[in-house]
């Protein structure tokens, strides 16, 4: 991993999906190990003022206002500009910056503290995108709170108007950019240069805003499984047969023949098996292969801490770094797995993905946005669905026991919402 600095400056109008973007972004990159942290100058302002300023409050002739503005603006930079200083790597500004001198005071500011600058503008001109954007969550936003839905949205509207008023889209006078336009049809990268600015728009070019859900299951039982052996290729056990039968029905009753689920496996035989009965294509993929445990590979984990102990000790202390000797560490799939999150977020139709606990935690860890650290530990039980769906701000989750094996209690982590 390089060490660039990075503080990326959303830019575009109220209501074109800036917040959402933002905090998928900050979640993609906190996963792949970059500490990240969203800074959103609506909530500043909502701490400072108190929520409910109305549309005149936005207006660019109002001084007042564009004072208290200014200042609470500089504020949020402030503590970007603090976080990234210290621990972080990215800080994500998320804020309209709808005009040219708003930016070049922005990346001004950045520059003097060292930071790389890296401009995100989402432009979105369809009215109904707009209107379902405004409704979905400005008017459920704490400015709104206790105020007709009506009112909400021609107040809101009323504040979009005020920023169309001095908006300056971004343009090669901006320096670094991406602009992602009406809803990731067409994006425009200009002039980006690191591995960091690479891997942000290569995101941004696979995310699409779409609500279509995403299925995790392991493989059924395996024979490895069954006597506590860890790695390997074996088959499915009878029970895992079972669990297979059972996943390709709880795909037959919950998809739509118009939208057929992409199915992903890894390519390792207990996963191919599981998916066989489904009656969609599938496609096998390395990235998805479970944790490499190198010279563990076939053993028990009592065999592990009787030939070595160092080797079961260290990765005890520490199971997101540690590599077996010859194999991979919990931060290797993390890395192999970018290309698959990829595969997911440009799909707009649902994703059965069929693989192992250390993967499936992985991608579990990206989509519940749970730290790197945490996510080793986190729970992914054998026989058992996790249905995630995207929510504007977040992903909610469902779990599926089917069959044989399946735990039934409440998983140790796991199952949060946002
Ligand atoms: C806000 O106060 O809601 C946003 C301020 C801005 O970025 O223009």
């Amino acid at each position: 991993m390089d060490n660039q600095k990075l503080v990326v400056v959303m830019v575009g109008l109220p209501a074109r999906g800036k917040t959402h973007v933002a905090r998928k972004l900050s979640r993609y990159l906190s996963w792949l190990g970059y500490r990240t942290r969203l800074f959103n100058v609506g909530s500043y302002r909502r701490a400072r003022l108190g929520p409910g300023q109305s549309a005149e409050f936005f207006d660019p002739t109002n001084e007042s206002a564009n004072e208290a503005r200014r200042a609470i603006s500089a504020e949020a930079l402030e503590d970007v500009l603090a976080f990234v200083g210290r621990e972080g790597r990215v800080g994500i500004f998320d804020a309209t910056n709808t005009t040219r001198d708003k930016r070049a005071l922005v990346e001004r500011r950045c520059r003097a503290a060292g930071f790389d600058v890296l401009f995100v503008e989402l432009v979105c001109d369809d009215p109904i995108v707009i209107e379902v954007n405004v409704r979905a969550t400005k008017t459920l936003s704490q400015d709104y709170e206790g105020v007709d839905p009506e009112q909400a949205t021609r107040d809101f509207r009323a504040r979009i108007e005020q920023y169309e008023r001095v908006y300056e889209p971004l343009d090669e006078s901006d320096g670094r950019f991406v602009k992602v336009m009406d809803l990731g049809q067409t994006v425009v990268a200009h002039r980006i240069h690191g591995y960091l600015e690479s891997r942000i728009v290569a995101f941004l070019l696979a995310s699409r805003p779409t609500r279509r859900v995403v299925w995790l299951s392991r493989h059924g039982e395996s024979r490895f499984n069954s006597q506590g052996r860890i790695g390997g290729d074996s088959e499915l056990t009878s029970a895992g047969q079972l669990y297979a039968e059972n996943l390709s029905r709880f795909v037959a009753q919950h998809s739509d023949a118009d939208a057929p689920p992409l199915v992903l496996t890894s390519t390792l035989r207990r996963t191919i098996q599981t998916a066989e009965p489904i009656p969609y294509p599938k496609t096998a993929l390395r990235a998805l292969d479970e944790l490499n445990a190198g010279v563990c590979d076939g053993l028990t984990y009592a065999q592990i801490v009787e030939r070595y102990p160092n080797e079961y000790t260290s990765r005890a202390e520490d199971k997101l770094r540690y590599r077996y000797p010859g194999g991979e560490s919990y931060e290797d799939v993390i890395q192999r797995l970018e290309s698959v999150i990829w595969e997911i977020e440009r799909s707009v139709r649902p994703v059965l993905v069929v693989a192992h606990q250390a993967v499936n935690r992985a991608l579990y860890a990206y989509f519940m946005d749970w730290s790197p650290e945490v996510c080793p530990h986190l729970d992914a039980p054998l026989h058992t669905v996790l249905e995630l769906s995207p929510q504007p701000y977040g992903c909610e989750e469902r779990r599926y026991p089917l069959g044989p094996l399946a735990p039934r209690g409440q998983p140790l982590l796991g199952g949060r919402q946002r």
